[in-house]
């Protein structure tokens, strides 16, 4: 069986990482005062799901980039009114000060140089802007139960090294964002909550994703078709535990 996610896969995995973090979404757009904004950029967009929200939220004119142009065609048809640009991060092709808010939302962790990344988004907002990061995982607080399970977080985690992204970008973001020079700082992580098993399609993608994962990684084989059985059966006895720490940072702009 494939275990490449199609781009649509994809989009559904980012519309499902985006309901984790709804809650946090509307304290933080609350501080940023989101509906005087004039221009709002989020960097990173993928496929344009915080885009769709917030064009429903906002009346500011929304700007999304991404270096990744599948993603960008999926935004387009996801998107009415958002402008969407092709480019990277690291020296993203805007002027200084053009934003009102600037954010990313699981992004810091694949690029090469996270703190150039922040300094960029900083550098494009306002004196008195807001910057944030919604969420960055960190894979070294993954929680597994029942504890045969947790080989597929250690082995996510070397995959992940080996395709160039920081799985403990998490823990980082506090002193990314005060090395960014970033005043008001606020940090945090989210807490779980699980109501029952996820639904099949929820469980499909996260295993896609994990296979898709461990397919690049180098370490020992593991029999993941036997992790997964015991997977759904702990989820189904209701003993699963499955928990990724993830962390935000919110910061003003100095003037
Ligand atoms: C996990 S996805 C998140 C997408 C979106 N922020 C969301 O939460 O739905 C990460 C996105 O970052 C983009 N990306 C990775 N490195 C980048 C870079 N250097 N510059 C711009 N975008 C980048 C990828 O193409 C991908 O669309």
């Amino acid at each position: 069986m494939s275990t490449k996610l199609s781009p649509g896969e994809w989009h559904r995995r980012y519309f499902q990482q985006a309901q984790w973090t709804r809650d946090l979404r509307r304290h933080l757009y609350s501080r940023a005062h989101l509906e005087s904004s004039r221009r709002i950029l989020d960097v990173g967009c993928g496929t344009g799901v915080l885009e769709a929200e917030l064009e429903g939220l906002s009346s500011a004119r929304l700007f999304g980039l991404d270096i990744n142009a599948s993603n960008l065609e999926l935004a387009i048809q996801n998107t009415q009114r958002s402008i969407l640009v092709q480019g990277d991060a690291h020296q993203l092709p805007f002027p200084s000060h053009a934003f009102d808010v600037a954010l990313c939302h699981f992004l810091l962790l694949w690029v090469a140089d996270p703190l150039c990344v922040v300094r960029e988004i900083a550098r494009v907002t306002r004196p008195g802007g807001s910057v944030m990061a919604l969420a960055e995982p960190d894979y070294g607080g993954r929680i597994d139960h029942p504890a045969e399970l947790a080989a597929l977080g250690d082995q996510q985690s070397d995959s992940l090294r080996q395709q160039g992204a920081d799985p403990l970008i998490g823990r980082k973001l506090a002193g990314i964002f005060h090395l960014a020079g970033l005043l008001e700082v606020e940090t945090g992580v989210l807490g779980g909550q699980w109501a029952g098993p996820p639904s099949e399609e929820a469980w499909n993608i996260e295993w896609k994703v994990l296979e898709n994962d461990l397919n690049r990684s180098d370490g020992e084989a593991l029999d993941l078709q036997n992790l997964k059985e015991l997977d759904w059966a702990a989820w189904r006895r209701g003993d699963r535990v499955l928990f990724v720490p993830t962390f935000y940072a919110f910061g003003i702009k100095p003037s």
